[in-house]
């Protein structure tokens, strides 16, 4: 039966681990030179209804290392911008390429374009969650700490699709994690109340000094994200203290390390400094986005 990657929660520990595994024997791969065309002859069909630059370029240029072929699909110039139902784009789709990876705003649109497709579907980004972001967070996390599970994670922001991320994440792998958001800007209640149920080891907090305080990571994002772009002025105002600063760093771990999934706005929900700084891992997290998915395509798609 065909697996899709449309939440961290869909899969289990053991699952996600195998998929590090594999990112860690194809990264290895390309870094010598060396071929691993696992998806030979296969095809991904990227839908876009949001903007990306990452997203976008490491999908495409990982078909073509795993010795397949990726198919840049703007909404815009596509049928499904003109109204043309995700079911019956997901049953052409299924009849013309091997795997689907899309980026838009509902998650429930995801969820049922995986229903009425034959073949994988990836999620590469929705409002509510970024699953294949957060492997390459923890992935790079993995690289840099040796380990990732024994650690205290920070979150300072907006209660978005990285927090949410954040939270499955930490209840599959059981790591503490600490989420500062400003009051009404809190996580998914129903992401919340899944990991409590599955015993998750979170605090949510209004100040980011308590998050941060001891943390091994600390990770951020936007304040506004896609589709919010009306709302920046606002947002400006109610996330004032909220930002990853060198006094956030200062009290968290003297190793700490800065993740950021880009694009970041620098001198908002970030300094330059700390973006700039020892601490911040932001480029190795970026370029482990083609390691990973790459796992994970090969994952599903093979
Ligand atoms: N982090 C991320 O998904 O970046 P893009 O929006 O550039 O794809
Ligand atoms: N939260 C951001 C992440 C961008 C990669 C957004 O959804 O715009």
């Amino acid at each position: 039966m065909k697996k899709d990657f449309l939440a961290l929660s869909d899969w289990s520990r053991e699952e996600l681990e195998q998929i590090f595994e594999l990112t860690r024997e194809l990264k290895e791969k390309q870094k010598r030179g060396e071929e691993h065309h696992l998806l030979k002859g296969k095809t991904l069909g990227m839908i876009f209804e949001k903007s990306s630059t990452r997203t976008r370029v490491s999908f495409e240029v990982g078909m073509f290392q795993l010795g397949g072929h990726a198919l840049f699909l703007h909404s815009g110039t596509t049928q499904l911008g003109r109204g043309e139902p995700i079911k019956d784009t997901g049953r052409v789709m299924s009849r013309y390429v091997d795997g689907i990876m899309i980026r838009t705003f509902s998650q429930e649109g995801v969820e049922e374009l995986a229903r009425c497709s034959d073949i994988p579907v990836i999620n590469g980004l929705t409002d509510k969650y970024h699953p294949c972001q957060i492997m390459a967070d923890i992935f790079t996390v993995i690289e840099h700490k040796g380990a990732f599970k024994d650690l205290a994670y920070c979150w300072i922001g907006d209660g978005n699709n990285m927090a949410n991320s954040w939270i499955n994440a930490a209840a599959i792998f059981g790591f503490e994690l600490r989420v500062a958001t400003p009051e009404g800007y809190e996580p998914d209640a129903d992401v919340v109340a899944r990991a409590e149920k599955l015993g998750a080891k979170i605090l949510y907090t209004h100040d980011p000094a308590e998050a941060a305080r001891g943390a091994h990571v600390l990770n951020t994002d936007v304040w506004a994200s896609m589709g919010q772009e009306e709302e920046q002025q606002e947002r400006e105002k109610a996330f004032t203290g909220f930002q990853l600063n060198s006094d956030i760093v200062q009290v968290a771990d003297p190793a700490c390390i800065v993740l950021h999934c880009l694009p970041a706005h620098r001198g908002e929900e970030i300094t330059d400094e700390v973006i700039e700084g020892p601490h911040s891992v932001v480029f190795d997290e970026a370029e482990n986005r083609l390691h990973v998915q790459k796992a994970i395509m090969a994952t599903l798609m093979s």
